[in-house]
């Protein structure tokens, strides 16, 4: 594992958050906000930095490298074999967790929100600061939804157990079941999988890093549930690579995960709903992110902070099929109902260019 500025290789080492859970006390902040708990105004600088300095008010690489994260702490948890959750077990044990084959391109992340979360260890814990960063990074991306935060998470004490985060190669059976080891239904996996509408890959196909998996990353638009059902006609750079498969637009590469979720009959017609409904992909993620951002934890014991979570842009555009392509290019894989007949971007064939990368500057 390479560690591009060393940062992800050190040992974290965070101070006591203090008073953590205590009672309720109405407040207004100093950016106005009315908060339930007076400790959530800590946040407003937090979030502000986060904003200004590491997302840089895009929805961009450090955007979305901050919601891959909040996954890839949060499922390091199974019944059998323990670990922790949501508990920010992968920046403090990052030599153990980034060993682990899934979390590759996690050293990148850390690189760049590493610095941050030690910044602010006065204020939030890892286990916190992962998640909020997550819900502040969706307030980057236009179509987002507000999703709620909770603060008052213990400080990691292990390590998570390997084998815990799915890979794209993975059977779909094996990821539902992972999924389903912490109660997650398989629809609830479906609406999570939205955030690879605001994602990308830089080493599935390491030739082309910062490669989306749809033509618009930078927008949480339903264009993820559309462009996976098209067949599939290119490998976008030396593919195939081990977890990819063919796509349909030139400069996006699909995981075969996606593919394979779209296509099996526990998921497909769910899949096919998402794809031109807005609303209901936008309230269905934000239920599955939350509950991904508890596992591990009790809510009872935390406290709610969510007014500090600004809300995205509205998305104002409609599904449209990728230009040139129709749905006579959608691979129907719902028994019960046929894909919707959209209309077609105008314009020649797409070469989507690739995800400016965080660290380029
Ligand atoms: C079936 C489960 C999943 C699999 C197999 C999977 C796999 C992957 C892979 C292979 C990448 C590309 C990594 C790279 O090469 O840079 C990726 C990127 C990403 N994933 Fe997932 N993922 C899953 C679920 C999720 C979930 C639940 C979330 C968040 C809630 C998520 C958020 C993201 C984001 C935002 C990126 C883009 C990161 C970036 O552009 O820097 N994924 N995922």
């Amino acid at each position: 594992m390479a560690f591009k500025k060393g940062f992800s290789a050190l040992v974290f080492a965070f101070p006591t958050v203090l008073g953590l859970v205590s009672p309720q006390k109405r407040a207004v902040c100093s950016d106005g906000t009315t908060v339930a708990n007076a400790q959530c105004c800590n946040l407003v600088q937090v979030r502000d930095d986060l904003i200004n300095n590491l997302f840089t008010n895009e929805c961009g690489d450090a955007a979305h490298g901050a919601l891959r994260l909040i996954f890839h702490d949060a499922i390091g948890i199974d019944p059998v074999a323990g670990g922790g959750g949501a508990d920010g077990s992968i920046a403090t044990f990052n030599a153990t967790e980034l060993t682990f084959p899934a979390n590759q391109g996690i050293d990148d992340v850390l690189d760049t929100e590493g610095p941050f979360i030690l910044k602010w260890a006065d204020v939030l814990t890892p286990g916190d600061f992962i998640q909020f960063a997550g819900a502040v990074s969706l307030s980057m991306c236009p179509g987002a939804p507000q999703v709620k935060f909770v603060m008052g998470r213990p400080a990691p004490v292990a390590a998570s157990p390997p084998n815990l985060v799915p890979n794209p190669f993975d059977p779909v059976t094996m990821i539902l079941n992972r999924f389903g080891s912490v109660n997650i239904s398989p629809q609830e996996v479906i609406a999570l999988l939205a955030s690879h509408s605001v994602a990308g890959a830089d080493d599935v196909d390491p030739t082309i890093p910062g490669t989306p998996f749809d033509i618009s990353p930078s927008t949480f638009d339903t264009q993820i549930f559309i462009d996976v059902q098209l067949r599939g006609t290119l490998f976008p750079g030396d593919g195939p690579n081990q977890g990819e498969v063919q796509s349909p637009v030139q400069g996006t590469l699909r995981l075969q995960s996606d593919h394979d979720l779209a296509r099996d009959s526990r998921t497909a017609c769910f899949w096919q709903t998402l794809a031109t409904n807005q609303q209901q992909m936008q309230s269905q993620f934000a239920d599955a992110v939350f509950k991904l951002s508890l596992l591990g934890q009790n809510q009872n014991d935390l406290v709610d902070c969510s007014e500090i979570i600004p809300a995205a842009p509205a998305f104002t555009g409609t599904p449209t099929f990728p230009p040139a392509l129709t749905s006579a290019d959608i691979e129907q894989a719902c028994a019960s109902s046929t894909f919707p007949d959209l209309p077609t971007e105008p314009g020649p064939p797409l070469v989507v260019p690739p995800i400016p990368q965080a660290d380029d500057s």
